[in-house]
């Protein structure tokens, strides 16, 4: 695999909340990854957890609290005017919901042109760019005239990947970019974004509750917990071999991966806790079946278990 092309280090973002905004929601808490060209790169977790916050951190769309972002060796977080322009015409958004991205007034052909417009790319009247952004995510040009509520879940989406890749993006962070559909829709969808990938070499971002999607298209991943990672591997590492109590207990709620239904459901007590006031030691104690004194006192860090497989439990070793 060639350079990495985003590397994130020690990202946090707190968000102040409260009355008096005294309090700080973790919602990220010192996080690192790296994500090589053409590599799907996936974040996992229960909602709330921090995943879509990361991913807009990566985008730039709100400010870390602090850490690093690099994009291809250059820092992401100093980017102004020209440079950020420049950004966004590199990293690109998939939306979970396509439906909610689209301006309604606006018809098909327009909406694909609109990034090529904003970002002053478009051939004489763009209808080659348009013909062609159409064919890449197999839509027929009998759509160009209709409006978004003319058309199905599934076209909206392509739709939306159109808009994504209208501009020749390099990375694409991708929230839940098929949650919305039904799944044979959410499928093809998968599917589309894999032969991108292929075509164009294009690094996912690819954030999903789903642990059977993430099988399927990410190389590598994350497991996130309260803002922190607990996990992070190899997609086939993490899923043969999983070490974390929480990535175990994930995984053996999903019947077809638990293998085979050869291992017993592990079911977490309680709720995940509040970001607000994380619990001390490890933040996983107050669920963890397998919790002894030191976890209620020292943080594990994460520690390497084989090449690359990383894994915050003190008991990992
Ligand atoms: N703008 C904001 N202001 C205050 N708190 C926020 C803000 N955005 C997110 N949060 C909080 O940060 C935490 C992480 O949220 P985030 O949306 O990143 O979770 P997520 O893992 O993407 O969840 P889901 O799977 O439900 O999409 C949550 O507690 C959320 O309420
Ligand atoms: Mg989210």
């Amino acid at each position: 695999m060639a350079g990495k092309l985003i590397k994130v280090e020690n990202l946090k973002k707190h968000f102040a909340s409260g009355m008096f905004r005294k309090n700080y929601i973790k919602a990220v808490d010192g996080v690192s990854f790296e994500i090589g060209r053409g590599e799907t790169f996936a974040l996992v977790g229960e909602s709330g957890c921090g995943k879509s916050t990361v991913g807009r951190c990566v985008l730039h769309l709100i400010e870390p609290s602090s850490g690093e972002i690099y994009f291809d060796g250059i820092n992401a977080l100093n980017l102004r005017g020209e440079g950020l322009r420049n950004f966004r015409r590199r990293v690109q958004i998939i939306f979970q919901d396509a439906d909610g991205s689209l301006n309604h007034r606006m018809k098909v052909s327009d909406l694909v042109l609109e990034p090529l417009k904003v970002h002053h790319l478009i051939r004489g009247r763009g209808e080659e760019q348009v013909g062609k952004l159409m064919e890449m995510v197999n839509l027929t040009p009998d759509l160009l005239n209709r409006y978004p509520h003319e058309l199905s879940g599934g076209q909206r989406q392509r739709i939306g990947i159109a808009r994504a890749v209208a501009l020749g993006p390099e990375v694409i962070v991708a929230d839940e970019p098929a949650a919305s559909l039904d799944l044979s829709v959410q499928a093809q969808m998968l599917e589309l974004m894999q032969e991108l990938q292929d075509r164009f070499g294009i690094s996912y971002l690819f954030i999903s509750h789903y642990l059977n999607i993430v099988r399927l298209m990410a190389s590598r991943m994350a497991v996130m917990y309260l803002g922190k990672f607990v996990e992070v591997g190899g997609v086939k590492d993490v899923f043969d071999y999983p070490v974390h109590p929480y990535t175990r207990a994930l995984l053996s709620a999903v019947p077809s991966i638990s293998m085979a239904g050869r291992q017993k459901r592990i079911v977490l007590a309680g709720e995940i806790p509040s970001p607000l006031n994380p619990p001390a030691g490890c933040r996983f104690h107050s669920r963890c079946p397998e919790a002894r004194e030191i976890c209620l006192e020292v943080e594990p860090e994460l520690y390497e278990v084989t090449g690359g497989h990383l894994v915050a439990c003190h008991f990992a070793r």
